[in-house]
């Protein structure tokens, strides 16, 4: 049998972190450039169940039985093998290879989850609906992060825009023009986790102050979904930039971010704002064809240890 592989792309979040948390609306799009890809091969000579793993960007070769339950990877697998009621995996070799950076609010954890789960069902003949895909990845993305949103399982799994609400179906977003994006990395990895934690202290010891900024960036997120589909690029990056300055209000933004920010804003670009957890990692910035160039350089000159372009709508 050939090997055949699948991947999955990362993702950013264009409106709504931290406040989706909350049961606010956010909107995430993927980034199609960057994705993680799963090879699965079959081992003919090895026994039924042997699953050997590599995956060298996290230095790990392993066989699946050698890994705890609650490994992501192997509860990946589990749950496909589950899904399909089979006690036993045909004898295969797994590698997964991912340039998504981690801790930088790129979804690399949900994007290996799903490129895992997709690779892993073709392997045994199988494809899995884009909602089961989801489904399991966030039961994937509970171990690693806790209580995520789920928003960052959603997009990737659908491959395309989403306006996510915590518990309600995702709706998926059809832009009514193109948007072009920069994502430019300040190097600085950050843990969701203490991220969301330090929020949800502030808030609990502050509930009149935070909770007015967590609903002005729901709201924010319902405006950007009217600029998507109306394909207002002037509107969405005003709409950024307001969010931005609610996150830096949550005391999620740094110095290399604003740095990032500004730089961006001064070569052009309409809009741009941390994305993801915030305190370290990267920004979003919404750029013109014509600016793009410009604005790239300027992420690199003011810093940026990597530039990404993502874009949505019409190609
Ligand atoms: O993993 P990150 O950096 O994209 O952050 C996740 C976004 C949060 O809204 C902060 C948390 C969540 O679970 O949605």
């Amino acid at each position: 049998m050939p090997a055949i592989f699948e991947t999955a792309p990362a993702k950013t979040i264009l409106v709504g972190e931290h406040a989706v948390v909350y049961g606010q609306p956010a909107i995430a799009i993927p980034v199609h450039d960057l994705r993680v890809k799963v090879v699965m091969q079959a081992l003919p000579i090895a026994q039924r169940g042997t699953v050997l793993i590599k995956a060298p960007d996290i230095a790990l070769q392993a066989y699946v039985d050698q890994l705890p339950e609650e490994h992501p990877i192997a509860f990946a697998i589990a749950q496909v093998l589950a899904h399909f009621k089979l006690e036993k995996s045909p004898a295969c070799q797994m590698s997964i290879t991912s340039p998504i950076p981690i801790g930088t609010g790129l979804g690399s954890s949900a994007a290996v989850s799903v490129a895992i789960l997709k690779a892993y069902a073709s392997f045994l003949g199988q494809a899995l609906p884009r909602e089961v895909i989801s489904a399991m990845a966030y039961e994937v993305e509970k171990i690693t992060h806790g209580t995520p949103s789920g928003i960052d399982n959603s997009v990737i799994a659908y491959e395309a825009p989403v306006y996510f609400v915590r518990g309600q179906a995702v709706e998926l977003l059809q832009a009514g023009e193109r948007f072009e994006f920069l994502i430019a990395n300040t190097g600085i990895a950050h843990k969701t986790s203490e991220a969301v934690a330090m929020v949800r202290e502030k808030r609990e010891a502050n509930p009149g102050l935070y909770d007015p900024i967590l609903q002005q960036i729901g709201e924010l997120a319902n405006e950007a979904r009217s600029a998507i589909l109306k394909g207002d690029a002037m509107a969405l990056g005003r709409l950024m930039n307001a969010n931005q300055t609610l996150l830096g209000g949550l005391g999620l933004s740094t110095p290399e971010l604003a740095v990032l920010i500004q730089a961006g804003m001064r070569a052009g670009a309409l809009g741009a704002k941390l994305t993801g957890a915030g305190m370290g990692g990267n920004v979003l910035v919404l750029v013109e064809a014509e600016t793009r160039g410009l604005v790239e350089e300027a992420l690199r000159k003011a810093g940026a240890t990597a530039v990404y372009h993502t874009q949505v709508g019409k190609a």
